[in-house]
């Protein structure tokens, strides 16, 4: 009885309701956006702003009305990048947390950091938030911050790879983030997800072909200064070298990079390093999968516990001192302001750098996306 009630009722409506959510992630622009701004909400018990709509979701607090910009953090270190152009070496993800997909928790978490005293935003079309994050970008600004004081970063995802394609969706980004420049724009993969397509695709191309056309398409933009810097993210060595001599100089590789990669990432980190190509570490706490196997970490504990700090800025110091970016990724103002300057006011030694750099031999369990095997 019980096995027919499954195969005859449970099954079909299962399927049904599946075929539904796949019609309906698929009848949006970026699914995997829409895919991303839904499940991520949903596995923290949260109803997502893709069904439930924004302003609905509760976390980052209101951003008082009397609030004005406060100090910078005092020794605030800045990347070099090609043009004479700088990007402060700690900046703020939006992404991959309920906060970054509902547009009244993007507005308030970027005016809360850029008045903490943050300038460094990291976005993407892929997290559907351009438009919230424009509006915070105007009102710190409307609040006395200099738009030449902020760095925004957004990323291209390879759905709208193609020479037509990113010349007219770097434009729409910038309308989108109400920028008259943006400050660096990523390729956000090499290649797009199996039975993704994209512009490029369609015209048979393969994806050296459109990395290279969307490369070109950048660097022309980047010339008629509508964007200052061009760069990749989750790029591995074999898809930096096919960009070698064309266009724009490489200004950043943005990957995932905590004490618990394999020895294998570090071939296009040295390949970076060697060619003046700045790095970013997303998910530099270890992102959703893997936060807290990195905080419970015995290793990094002691550390901690002998700089009198926590495991989440030993992290962060560890990937400053070994000249990355990072871009924490949160919503809560509280968070914000460790991660802006509770890094800044120590040094870990020798000794100990050594003994984080050799946990990735130790690592079990923590997920790592092998870029090496993109087209
Ligand atoms: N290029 C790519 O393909 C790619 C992929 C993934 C991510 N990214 C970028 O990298 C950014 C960061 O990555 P992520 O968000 O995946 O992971 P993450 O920064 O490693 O971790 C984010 C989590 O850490 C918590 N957190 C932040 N600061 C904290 C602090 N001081 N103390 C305790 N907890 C803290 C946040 O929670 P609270 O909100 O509660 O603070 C959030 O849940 C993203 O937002 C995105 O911009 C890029």
């Amino acid at each position: 009885m019980l096995f027919k009630i499954i195969l005859w009722r449970i099954f079909p409506l299962l399927f049904l309701a599946i075929a539904i959510l796949i019609g309906w992630f698929a009848s949006h622009e970026l699914p995997l956006g829409v895919f991303f701004a839904t499940f991520v909400p949903l596995t923290k018990g949260m109803l997502p702003p893709t069904i439930v709509g924004h302003g609905k979701m509760k976390g980052t607090p209101p951003v008082p009305d009397d609030m004005m910009p406060q100090a910078r953090p005092a020794n605030e270190q800045f990347l070099e990048l090609p043009g004479g152009y700088q990007m402060p070496q700690s900046g703020l993800g939006m992404c991959c947390r309920p906060s970054a997909y509902d547009d009244g928790l993007v507005y308030r978490s970027v005016l809360w950091y850029l008045l903490l005293g943050g300038r460094h935003i990291d976005g993407a079309h892929l997290y559907l938030n351009h438009e919230a994050i424009g509006r915070g970008i105007a009102e710190a600004i409307r609040r006395g911050i200099k738009r030449e004081d902020i760095f925004v970063t957004t990323k291209i995802f390879p759905t709208h790879f193609g020479y037509e394609s990113a010349l007219k969706n770097g434009k729409e980004y910038l309308k989108e983030l109400g920028l008259d420049y943006i400050d660096l724009v990523l390729l956000h993969f090499p290649s797009n997800f199996p039975m993704m397509s994209s512009p490029c695709k369609k015209e048979g191309k393969d994806a050296t072909q459109c990395r290279r056309e969307t490369w070109t398409a950048l660097s022309e933009l980047r010339e008629a200064g509508l964007i200052r810097n061009v760069g990749v993210s989750n790029f591995a060595l074999k898809h930096l070298k096919d960009l070698e001599g064309l266009g724009a100089p490489i200004a950043n590789n943005q990957i995932q990079f905590t004490p618990f990669e394999p020895e294998h990432v570090m071939e296009a980190v040295q390949y970076c390093f060697d060619n003046n190509i700045t790095m970013t570490a997303y998910s530099p706490l270890g992102g959703m999968m893997d936060q807290d196997k990195a905080m419970a970490d015995k290793v990094l504990n002691e550390i901690a516990a002998k700089y009198g700090k926590r495991v989440s800025h030993i992290m962060l110091r560890w990937l400053t001192q070994r000249g990355f970016a990072t871009i924490p990724g949160t919503g809560n103002p509280d968070h914000m302001k460790d991660n802006l300057f509770a890094i800044l006011d120590f040094e870990l030694k020798d000794e100990d750098m050594n003994t984080i750099n050799e946990l990735k031999h130790s690592a079990k369990g923590f997920m790592h996306l092998d870029v090496r095997q993109s087209e």
